[in-house]
């Protein structure tokens, strides 16, 4: 495809897990590797479009040709997603922590000898999806993810609709995808469903990345 599709847009991408602090040396986290959402920024690079990643810990590097933020939580990614605003193009292909623990204690928890185990109480993270599909400069398109483990096209459907998102890419993570190289997706928009084959995360970049470019004009 031509490589100046993109050229003039700006693209803003998440990617990989959050780490939501329980103390100054612990944390939560999911398995979220970051292959998937760093495919797409490289992909929307390589259209031409200017790309902000903004990632959370992750081991693969920062793709060339794009501006990466780095953060920890998802309240860090939330706010690096509204800094860098406005964007024609947003895709959250980040595994956002739903919960952090509510308060961060600010010195390491000790195991006392003969204490009982300590409860974490949890507090509801930003939805940073929902919170830019309905930004007062909301990006023209705003694409979701919805990894799911049984009726994958039909929850992503739902989500479509609760999250206020254009499209929505689901997977089906019942098998090793997370962290894995294949993915398996379905395309669902306004439109309809569209079952892709599975394919490389990096395939499955290029083809949304040039689906965007499409819907673009
Ligand atoms: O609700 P669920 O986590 O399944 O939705 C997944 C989609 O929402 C992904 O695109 C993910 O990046 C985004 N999300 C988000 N902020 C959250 C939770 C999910 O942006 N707190």
């Amino acid at each position: 495809p031509a490589a100046g599709l993109l050229a003039g847009r700006h693209a803003l991408v998440t990617s990989g897990p959050t780490h939501e602090p329980i103390d100054p040396v612990r944390y939560i986290a999911n398995r979220s590797s970051g292959k998937q959402g760093h495919a797409i920024a490289a992909a929307l690079a390589t259209l031409g479009a200017r790309v902000t990643l903004v990632a959370g810990p992750v081991t693969v590097p920062d793709p060339p040709g794009v501006t990466a933020i780095h953060v920890e939580t998802a309240r860090e990614m939330l706010a690096a997603c509204e800094a860098a605003l406005p964007a024609d193009i947003a895709v959250m292909a980040a595994a956002v922590a739903d919960w952090r623990v509510a308060r961060e204690a600010t010195q390491k928890l000790k195991k006392e000898p003969g204490a009982d185990a300590p409860t974490l109480s949890m507090a509801l993270n930003p939805d940073i999806l929902a919170t830019l599909s309905r930004h007062e400069r909301r990006p023209g398109l705003v694409i979701g993810f919805a990894a799911e483990t049984e009726k994958v096209v039909e929850h992503a459907i739902a989500k479509r609709a609760r999250k206020g998102c254009d499209w929505i890419l689901a997977n089906d993570v019942s098998g090793d995808v997370m962290g894995g190289d294949a993915n398996r997706v379905h395309l669902i928009t306004a439109g309809g469903v569209e079952d892709w084959p599975q394919m490389a995360k990096e395939e499955v970049a290029r083809r949304l990345a040039t689906r965007i470019a499409d819907a673009l004009g």
